[in-house]
């Protein structure tokens, strides 16, 4: 039987309780305490906290986010640790007065829509049991059926005034538990699932409308930019102006291209979008997001940068935003971490802000 320990938060001095088989990070969602935190597997190191007080079981914490000797200073991954007693943690607790905070909830969903719509991505629409707060930009975890539990994190591609019935664009990856093995395999329509959410930090900053923004989404690195876009446009929620690239390796790749372009065409003052093939194709930019935008503009000095897509591709799109005087505190970034990166250590870039 699991065990409840008291976990307090400093600097803001709350108490939580927190069993002995749940992670610390989701016993402070759940409570509606917001602490940093991105990829949820224990490979990003954005959690990264000091323990003053109490012992916690490390879990899964990869060797690469969480080294030994961070481990003998007391510092711990909130997305890994189970408290072993009650504990006490100093995060730093940064976070934007005007960020709306939902509460972390388990749902169950129907699989509602499952459509191939690019080479290697699917659409998958799921009908929630309730309706779900979030900000345009987070993600779910999923447990995927058939597994003993194991989740996978996907991120809404839809706005956030549509709370029953989310969208992800999810790209197979050949021998991926989640995807090769049941997305793209078994799973059909009618199907149950039972996942949790929102999570992330990665979510449109409204309230910063005085910024222009560019955002480059590599592959399915799309989805939250999609749920950002239609958010600001469709939703009225914001008034600045979105440059977006969205890139694939061929036409093939590419998704809802004419929805963009019909976007383009409806908020054409507020809105600019660039289909981009790394592959030379017609009536397509040619070239990587980053390079291709590199192209169009000198300087991004006074804009807010927004990238999403494989740790590879957000690591190159950063080196861009600052060869373009992009200040740090300025960009925004989702690395799509899967298995192989946690394994691999995932890219502890020094110029990536955690
Ligand atoms: C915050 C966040 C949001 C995301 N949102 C999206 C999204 O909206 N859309 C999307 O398509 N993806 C998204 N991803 C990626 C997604 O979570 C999964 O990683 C992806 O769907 C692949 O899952 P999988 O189970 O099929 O592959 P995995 O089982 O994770 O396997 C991935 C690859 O790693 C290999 N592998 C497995 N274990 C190991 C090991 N121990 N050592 C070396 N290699 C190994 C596998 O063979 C495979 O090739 C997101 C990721 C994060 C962190
Ligand atoms: S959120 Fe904990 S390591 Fe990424």
């Amino acid at each position: 039987m699991s065990e409840t320990h008291t976990v307090t938060i400093e600097p803001l001095g709350r108490e939580i309780e927190c069993r002995d088989d749940q992670t610390i990070l989701d016993a402070c969602l759940r409570a509606g305490v917001w602490v940093p935190h991105s990829c949820t597997h224990g490979t990003c190191a954005t959690c990264k906290v000091d323990v003053l007080d109490g012992d916690v079981d490390h879990g899964e914490s990869s060797s690469f986010a969480l080294m030994d000797f961070e481990r003998d200073e007391g510092k711990t991954l909130l997305c890994c640790a189970r408290p072993e007693s009650d504990v006490t943690f100093e995060a730093d607790l940064d976070v934007d007065e005007e960020l709306e905070v939902f509460p972390v909830r388990d749902f169950t969903g129907t699989i509602i829509e499952l459509e191939d719509i690019a080479k290697d991505i699917k659409r998958l629409k799921i009908e929630l049991d309730d309706d779900l707060g979030f900000n345009a930009g987070q993600y779910m975890r999923v447990i995927i059926p058939g597994t003993d539990g194991i989740d996978r994190t996907w991120s809404m591609a839809n706005s956030p005034t549509e709370q029953r019935i989310i969208e992800f664009q999810v790209r197979n990856v050949p021998g991926g538990v989640a995807t090769d093995g049941w997305l793209f395999k078994d799973a059909a329509v009618g199907d149950e699932l039972k996942l949790s959410g929102p999570y992330g930090k990665f979510v449109l900053r409204t309230w910063e409308e005085d910024k222009p923004i560019v955002m480059l989404g590599g592959g399915t690195g799309l989805a939250p930019l999609a749920s950002m876009v239609k958010h600001a446009l469709e939703d009225e929620a914001y008034e600045g102006h979105i440059t977006l690239y969205a890139g694939g390796a061929t036409a093939e790749h590419l998704y809802d291209v004419d929805y963009f372009r019909e976007l383009e065409e409806e908020y054409e003052d507020q809105f600019t979008f660039h289909a981009c093939t790394s592959e030379e194709a017609e009536g397509f930019r040619h070239g990587h997001v980053n390079t291709v935008m590199e192209e169009d503009f000198k300087t991004l000095s006074g804009y807010q940068g927004y990238m999403c897509g494989s740790p590879v591709m957000v690591e190159a799109c950063l080196k861009s935003f600052m060869g373009k005087r992009l200040f740090p505190r300025d960009i925004f970034h989702e690395d799509f971490f899967n298995e192989a990166d946690k394994a691999e250590g995932g890219l502890n870039s020094p110029l990536i802000k955690r």
